[in-house]
């Protein structure tokens, strides 16, 4: 997903704390400037009575991924969109569709968003029997995969796939609904992840999601998440480019 060179890049300045845990600025200042930043507005907190309007308008407002959250009412207490809704967004827009399922069991319907027109397929390793095979069966259906930890769970579930995987999600909210509050945590454990895929000299994408806004997103950045899932800060406005600008200023802002 990113180039060669970023990888270099990463791998030599070394995304990682030093020994008394603090880190060098002068290695970040760098590897911020050579960061590329994404933003994906979850669609949870879109007006699905016009859902066709909403994903164009924030496509055209420069959404560069388009969040698409799976919920079963079993694996969390709510229940949003499926594979029929994906498809049907599918031909309105060119940009990613990034499917975050929190559904339990996950593989049955895997195949039937790869068929939707999904890009990427994440899961919560807690709604997996069998991770390794999930993984597998997402890069099956030729799409990226991605793992997602719930705010207690730990990286641990990364020690043996870090090598298979596309895409790193942490969630700073616990999944099931949006525009609730960021948890500071996340902060943390986005750093022990940056570590942990800048070591690995793969290509993988850090991603956050829930309670990322205008006034936290650099915060947030600074701790190493390159891929902004953002729901009600987005849809919640009434001018999305305004908003995704706003957020791409603080972003640039790390860059200067
Ligand atoms: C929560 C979802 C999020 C949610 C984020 O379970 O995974 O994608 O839409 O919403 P905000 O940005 O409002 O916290
Ligand atoms: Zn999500």
């Amino acid at each position: 997903m990113h180039t060669n060179s970023r990888r270099q890049a990463s791998k030599l300045l070394r995304w990682s704390p030093a020994p008394d845990n603090s880190y060098n600025v002068g290695v970040f200042i760098d590897v911020f400037r050579r960061m590329t930043y994404r933003i994906a507005p979850s669609i949870l907190s879109a007006n699905f009575a016009k859902l066709g309007e909403e994903v164009r308008g924030v496509v055209a407002a420069g959404a560069d991924l388009v969040h698409f959250d799976v919920m079963d009412n079993h694996y969390v207490p709510n229940l949003t969109i499926g594979p029929l809704v994906c498809e049907a967004i599918r031909p309105l827009t060119k940009a990613l569709i990034d499917v975050h399922l929190m559904v339990k069991p996950v593989d049955r319907i895997i195949p039937d968003f790869a068929k939707a027109g999904a890009d990427i397929i994440s899961f919560h390793p807690e709604a997996s029997e069998h991770i390794d095979r999930t993984i597998g069966l997402i890069k099956d259906q030729g799409c990226k995969a991605g793992l997602v930890f719930n705010p207690a769970t730990p990286l641990d579930y990364l020690d043996h796939v870090l090598d298979k995987i596309d895409l790193v999600l942490i969630m700073s909210v616990n999944p099931g609904f949006g525009g609730q509050k960021f948890i500071a945590e996340a902060l943390n454990k986005l750093r022990v992840a940056r570590s942990r895929i800048a070591a690995s000299g793969r290509d993988i994408w850090l991603a956050v999601d829930g309670g990322v806004r205008i006034d936290n997103i650099a915060d947030v950045a600074r701790a190493g998440a390159d891929t902004f899932v953002a729901g009600s800060a987005i849809f919640g406005t009434t001018d999305y480019k305004a908003t995704i600008s706003a957020m791409r200023a603080e972003l640039g802002k790390l860059k200067n």
